[in-house]
């Protein structure tokens, strides 16, 4: 009877440990996981171009601005993509630009991004190949694509600029170690794989922000930061009636419940433009000029409905 007594509680006593430590394991696997989910789980996709205007500096202030959470992702001024690439939305994610070749490059990039790196991989890389390939006016997108990555990838200062015509027309950059990072490509291909690419003016790109999304705006500065000049950035100036638009679109997307994130220079014509709203000034480092570069402090400005968390 002891023994049997013994026998059952022996059983029961191993029954638990084994239970408590299942217990355990099954918490310790439980803790892994939740500790890996807050991680950065996704691997950092750089932009693929270098653009006048990119927004890579405001990322590391970016996350105050932030809502907790949100449904579509809008770009509607694309240009390099800095945000987008850093914030990989997961849910329906609209990307525009009016630069028709920028947009047909990230959807040449999206669906088919080996043929680009081949054709790519083909070009010569002296000064004489940059002015024969620039020379080419080439109707298939694929190759299109091709000549627009290598063009900002050789062209002095990474510039986007076209003449009257819509023909690139910016020098050979004589920049050393020039190479393209394929890997980067392909994860940027990934990237884009469920996004929705339309070369389009930013007044019809905000028509389609409904409650709950997020929008990222990324206007040309119209005005040189804290002097009176103006700055161009494509053949089409984004002019003062334009930043006009883009003020009164702001309280329309607070209407509809809609975050936005809107970067502009810091100066006084843009504080009246954008009047109804508060700015929050951030100051970074800043480069100007290629070659002959001024370095200095530079202030701009950040229009947002999001509360900032911290
Ligand atoms: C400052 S850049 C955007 C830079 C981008 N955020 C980045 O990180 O690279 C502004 C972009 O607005 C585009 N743009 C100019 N006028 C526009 C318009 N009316 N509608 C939509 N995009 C426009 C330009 O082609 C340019 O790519």
């Amino acid at each position: 009877m002891l023994s049997k007594w013994v026998f059952i509680n022996k059983a029961a006593i191993i029954n638990r440990f084994l239970n408590l430590r299942y217990l355990a394991l099954i918490n310790l696997l439980n803790t892994l996981a939740n500790q890996l989910s807050l991680l950065p789980t996704e691997t950092t996709v750089k932009p693929f171009l270098r653009w006048a205007g990119g927004k890579k500096w405001l990322i590391k202030n970016l996350r105050q601005f932030l809502p907790a959470k949100f449904n579509n992702y809008h770009e509607p001024f694309l240009g390099g993509g800095s945000i987008f690439f850093y914030l990989n939305p997961s849910k329906n994610v609209y990307l525009s630009d009016l630069n028709n070749d920028l947009i047909e490059t990230y959807i040449q990039i999206r669906d088919d991004v080996e043929g680009v790196i081949k054709l790519i991989n083909k070009f010569g890389s002296t000064e004489q190949d940059y002015y024969e390939i620039r020379s080419h006016n080439f109707s298939k997108s694929q190759k299109k694509a091709a000549q627009f990555i290598y063009l900002n990838m050789y062209s002095y200062n990474g510039i986007y600029r076209v003449n009257s015509n819509g023909g690139y027309n910016v020098p050979f950059g004589f920049r050393k170690n020039i190479s393209l990072d394929e890997n980067n490509l392909r994860l940027a291909s990934q990237r884009l794989k469920k996004t929705n690419l339309i070369p389009q003016d930013f007044g019809i790109s905000l028509e389609r922000v409904k409650k709950g999304d997020l929008v990222f705006i990324d206007p040309p500065y119209t005005v040189a930061h804290e002097n009176n000049g103006f700055i161009a950035y494509n053949q089409k100036l984004f002019s003062l009636e334009d930043q006009e638009k883009l003020a009164s679109w702001l309280n329309e997307l607070k209407d509809r419940g809609a975050y936005y994130i809107l970067t502009n220079a810091k100066h006084d014509a843009i504080l009246k433009i954008y009047e109804d709203q508060k700015p929050i000034e951030i100051t970074r480092a800043s480069t100007i000029g290629g070659k002959n570069a001024v370095r200095g402090l530079i202030s701009e400005y950040i229009f947002t409905n999001i509360k900032q968390v911290y």
